[in-house]
C-alpha cells in the first residue's frame, strides 16, 4: 500500500514508518522537523521537509498519490498549548483541515488520525472508554478533539474514510527526554546519569503506559480496519509513578531515591483506558509487558549516553 505519514520524523511517527517499511509498504514522510529529528527518518522512504500547512504539501500529495495517510504531525506539548493556544490551533486544527482538503481533492482513501486521551479531561469513571464524555481541560485536548469532529463531518460530506486512535501515555526509544517529554524518557535519562528524578505528589497517581511499538502495530491495523471508529490505544492498566520508578531502578540496577515535589495543579490523579474496542474491531492488542518495553527503552537511552 502507498502510505504517507505526517510527523514521520517524530517519536511515534518514526516507529510507524519503520514498521510500514518492514511490512512491505511504500512510504513517504512529510515532517517540518520542528520537534522531529533527521536521524529518526528511515532511509528507505521518500522524505519531504515540509509543513502540512504549506502549499508544497499539496504538491507532495499529488506526486505521491498515497492510498492512505497516517496523520501524526502536530504540536503535541500540553504546556505549549496553554502558553500559545493560537499556535497550537493553527498547527493542529488548520493543519489538519489543509490535510483533509488536500486528501479529498487527490482521492486519498483513508486517514488514520493520532488523537489522545487528553480529549477526555477529568475521568468520571475508570477505565476511560470511548463512550466517556469528551471534555478536554487544555487547548491541546481541544485541538485534538476538534479534528476528530472534522474527520467525522468530512466522511459524511466527502466520503473520505478515517479511523481515530486515542493514544494513552506512549513511551519508548526516541522519545524526547528534554522539556515536557514523557515521564519514562525523563526518568530513564536521569537515572542513567545518576541524577535523582522528581516525582510530583506522593507518586501513587496512575497512568496507562503503552509501548511505542505496540502503538505502531495499532497504526497499521487501522489502515484496513475500524472505518469511521474511535479507539483507545492503551494497556487498560493503571501503573503508579512509584511503580514505574521502581521498575526502572530494577532494570538499571540503580539505588537512587526520587525527590518528591508538591503535586502540580491540574494533574489528574488516576487515568487508564479500556482497550476492548481496539481488541475487537482492530484485532489489536498490546504485546509488550511494561518490563519488556522499559528494558528496550533503557537500552536506547544507555546507548545514546555512550554515543555522546
Ligand atoms: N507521545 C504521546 O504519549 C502521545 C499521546 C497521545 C497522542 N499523541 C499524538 O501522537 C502524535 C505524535 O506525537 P509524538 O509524541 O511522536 O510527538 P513528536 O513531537 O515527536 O512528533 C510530531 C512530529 O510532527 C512534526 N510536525 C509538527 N508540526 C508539523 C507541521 N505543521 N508540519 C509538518 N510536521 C510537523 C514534528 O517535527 C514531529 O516530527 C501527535 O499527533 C500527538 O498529539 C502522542
Amino acid at each position: 500500500m502507498r502510505v504517507l505519514v505526517t510527523g514521520g520524523a517524530g517519536f511515534i511517527g518514526s516507529h510507524i514508518v519503520d514498521l510500514l517499511v518492514e511490512t512491505g509498504h511504500q512510504v513517504a514522510v512529510v515532517d517540518n522537523l520542528s520537534t522531529g529529528h533527521f536521524e529518526n527518518i528511515n532511509p528507505r522512504i521518500n522524505f519531504y521537509k515540509q509543513d502540512i500547512c504549506d502549499r508544497a504539501f499539496t504538491e507532495t500529495i499529488a506526486r505521491e498519490k498515497p492510498e492512505a495517510v497516517i496523520h501524526l504531525a502536530a504540536q503535541a506539548d500540553v504546556q505549549c498549548s496553554i502558553n500559545n493556544p493560537l499556535a497550537d490551533a493553527s498547527n493542529n486544527i488548520l493543519g489538519a483541515i489543509n490535510l483533509l482538503q488536500t486528501c479529498t481533492s487527490y482521492g486519498v482513501g483513508k486517514i488514520v488520525y493520532a488523537s489522545t486521551a487528553a480529549v477526555y479531561g477529568n475521568p468520571s469513571h475508570l477505565p476511560l472508554d470511548e463512550g466517556h464524555l469528551v471534555e478536554p481541560q487544555n487547548p491541546y485536548g481541544i485541538s485534538k478533539c476538534t479534528v476528530e469532529h472534522y474527520l467525522r463531518v468530512y466522511k459524511e460530506i466527502s466520503k473520505i474514510n478515517y479511523t481515530v486512535l486515542r493514544f494513552a501515555n506512549v513511551y519508548g526509544p526516541r522519545q524526547d527526554s528534554a522539556g515536557e517529554g514523557g515521564v519514562v524518557a525523563i526518568f530513564a535519562d536521569k537515572i542513567l546519569k545518576g541524577e535523582r528524578p522528581h516525582i510530583f505528589g506522593n507518586g501513587e497517581q496512575t497512568r496507562d503506559f503503552v509501548y511505542v511499538k505496540d502503538v505502531a502495530f495499532a497504526g497499521i491495523a487501522a489502515l484496513h480496519r475500524g472505518d469511521g471508529g474511535v479507539f483507545n490505544i492503551s494497556t487498560g492498566e493503571g501503573i503508579s509513578v512509584n511503580r514505574l520508578f521502581r521498575e526502572l531502578l530494577e532494570i538499571t540496577g540503580s539505588r537512587l531515591e526520587p525527590v518528591y515535589k508538591l503535586p502540580r495543579p491540574g494533574d489528574i490523579t488516576h487515568s487508564y483506558l479500556a482497550n476492548k474496542s481496539a481488541c475487537t474491531r482492530l484485532d489489536w492488542r498490546p504485546r509488550y509487558s511494561l518490563a519488556g518495553g522499559l528494558r528496550e527503552t533503557v537500552e536506547f537511552y544507555r546507548q545514546r549516553l555512550v554515543a555522546r
